[in-house]
């Protein structure tokens, strides 16, 4: 969470530094601030409330300098408010600072400068490392670069910093450990950054910064050093990625634009892995860990929120096509259970960012009980790739609206891939089968384009006539049952409305208590093995008078004349059906959130990337 910039060079900073904060507002919007260094002084501006607000709060400023820093916050420690934005200066007022991460041992370093005599002027634990370097810079009398490598010795916790001194006019200080930071490489300039967008137009030449490792950056020069104080050669790589994949392109939101996008991503996703014509799939990825694989005791998928939701339904999958044991964890629980992982085991990670912090340490503790580590992750060079023992990147391209959507059906995508290719190997499902499920799975992108095409009118008006409701019950069963679960988080994390997910036959031990007149429920219903069943609980919701809205195949008289709503779907296998089914709940919860007039890009409380536990 938060986003952080930086910029050194010979060309003003401050466009840079705005640009680069709105483009990295997906990552948290509860305030924004930018430190410009200018003549021995260093300008500092910050406002609670979206990147929108700081730049109105800047026209009144001479914003000339061509060394400078920003920041776009979520809230961990202290509410959203001017004092507790960043950057935050030291007590001398020598040192600025942004911060990306969470010091855990805050409290502790706090009260330590505390008894020498320091007072702070936020709630921030970012606060209290900068004070800290600053106390070591000028008690130990070591040198600024010294007294960082020392400070970072000692504190537990995520950070990426950016630091400027007042006695440093060129120099541009940026060190990371557990949260991501990049550095762009221009002709005579630097260009920081918590991911790539913000400097795609300036250069494609950058470094991913490592854990422990700290950079002392000039116009003409990137220094990479240890916290030992070892200088490391920095390993420059390309970037393939276009200016114009993230940018709305036209579209209102990115949220839509990445819904429409979903044709395109899942097609990417395949592209290069099913052949069409010989229905042959190949993953290099895979192919790396095959024996494993083949005998492994059991996999255990990790992974938070949406991503979780495509590793459930891999789980059916996978269990289904490969008869071989698969777990699917919160990664936030797994890593403090003590769970038993043996070389055996395989971890598949799961992560549209690559960057979540509780699934990163996941891995990292599997990892050193000696698992592999195979990574689904759609940000190249992101944190659990580089963790990754093996993996498939998803190919959606950028997501910046924070509700994933495009992300979540190439995750599907991939998996379904992974499922298939695994059975061949284990000889685990006959060949009809997989040729069967591969050929349809290549039909996806043009079906998901027909959704898209034919249902979102019929969405709209559904959409309008259900924004009032104050819950929504969203119910599915075996393949489907993942997807109830993500079509409630989507709504209630873009309409702000409850929504609960649950199995439709479960709903009778309890949730459908709360089935009344005003209580829409809907039903994920396409044609499957279980079909006979969900139309069962259909009736079970309409005999107490909720309100039915379901996804349905759309030759499915039954359901149809069951529902007060139905948005259909074409016919698939019923294993493909819930990547094609999800695509309505998505349409639904952008409409309801329009409707309702929330920012469905950047809604309340929410981060794209959640880099503290
Ligand atoms: C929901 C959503 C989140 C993420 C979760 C994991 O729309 O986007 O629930 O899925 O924070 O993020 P990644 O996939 O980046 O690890």
């Amino acid at each position: 969470m938060c986003g952080i910039v930086g910029y050194i060079g010979h060309n003003q900073a401050f466009p840079y530094l705005l640009d680069g904060l709105k483009k990295l507002e997906y990552r948290g919007y509860d305030s924004a601030g930018i430190a410009l260094h200018k003549n021995g002084a260093i300008q500092v501006v910050k406002k609670t409330g979206k990147v929108a607000v700081l730049e109105e709060e800047f026209r009144s400023q001479n914003t000339e300098s061509t060394l400078g820093i920003g920041h776009t916050r979520w809230a961990t420690h202290g509410v959203p408010c001017d004092a507790n934005a960043h950057p935050h200066s030291s007590k001398s007022g020598n040192l600025v600072l942004v911060h990306n991460g969470i010091i855990e041992n805050y409290a502790s370093l706090k009260e330590e400068l505390i008894q020498k005599g320091y007072s702070f002027n936020s709630e921030t634990d970012s606060e209290v490392l900068l004070n800290f370097i600053e106390d070591i810079h000028i008690n130990n009398n070591c040198s600024l670069e010294e007294a960082i490598r020392i400070a970072l010795k000692r504190v537990t916790g995520a950070y990426v910093i950016l630091l400027l001194s007042k006695d440093y006019p060129d120099t541009l200080f940026a060190a990371r450990k557990g949260s991501p930071l990049v550095i762009g490489i221009g002709n005579g300039e630097h260009f920081l950054g918590s991911d790539a967008s913000p400097m795609l137009e300036f250069t494609k030449e950058v470094v991913y910064i490592n854990d422990y490792e700290l950079a002392i950056i000039n116009p003409d020069q990137l220094i990479l050093k240890n916290l030992g104080n070892e200088t490391l050669t920095p390993y420059v790589q390309k970037l393939d990625m276009e200016l114009a994949a993230i940018e709305k392109g036209g579209y209102e939101h990115f949220m839509i634009k990445e819904i429409h996008e979903q044709p395109q991503a899942i097609f990417d996703s395949l592209r290069g892995r099913l052949d069409p014509e010989s229905l042959n799939i190949t993953l290099s990825g895979l192919d790396k860990i095959k024996d494993k694989l083949i005998n492994a005791r059991r996999v255990i998928i990790v992974a938070c929120g949406t991503s979780w939701h495509a590793g459930l339904l891999a789980e059916y999958w996978i269990e289904e096509l490969c008869r071989l044991n698969v777990e699917v964890e919160y990664a936030s629980e797994f890593r403090y259970r003590n769970p038993i992982i043996t070389s055996d085991d395989v971890i598949i990670a799961i992560s549209q960012s690559g960057e979540t912090a509780d699934t990163l340490v996941a891995l990292e503790n599997a990892k050193a009980q000696g698992a592999t580590i195979f990574g689904i992750v759609n940000v190249v060079g992101s944190s659990i790739a580089r963790i990754s023992d093996a993996g498939i990147y998803t190919h959606a391209g950028p997501e910046i609206g924070v509700a994933s959507t495009k992300a979540f059906s190439a995750q599907l995508t991939v998996l379904l891939l992974f499922a298939i290719k695994l059975a061949e190997f284990k000889n685990s499902t006959s060949e009809e089968i997989r040729k069967q499920l591969t050929k349809e799975l290549s039909t996806v992108p043009e079906k998901v384009k027909y959704i898209l095409d034919s249902t979102i009118e019929n969405i709209k008006v559904i959409a309008k006539k259900y924004q009032g409701a104050t819950d929504f019950l969203f119910l599915g069963r075996g393949y489907n049952f993942p997807i109830a679960l993500e079509g409630a988080l989507k709504l209630k994390e873009i309409s702000y409305i409850h929504a609960e997910g649950y199995p439709a036959a479960e709903m009778k031990h309890g949730p459908i208590a709360l089935v009344d007149e005003t209580l829409p429920v809907v039903f994920v219903a396409t044609k499957d093995r279980v079909h006979e069943k969900i139309v069962s609980n259909m009736q079970e919701i309409k005999a107490r008078s909720g309100k039915l809205i379901s996804v349905v195949t759309e030759d499915d008289q039954l359901a149809i004349s069951l529902s007060d709503e139905h948005i259909k779907i074409p016919a698939s296998h019923e294993m493909i059906a819930p990547i094609l089914a999800v695509i309505p709940l998505q349409i639904l919860s952008y409409y309801v959130g329009i409707e309702r007039q929330i920012d469905v890009d950047r809604p309340r409380n929410l981060a794209k990337s959640v880099t503290v536990e």
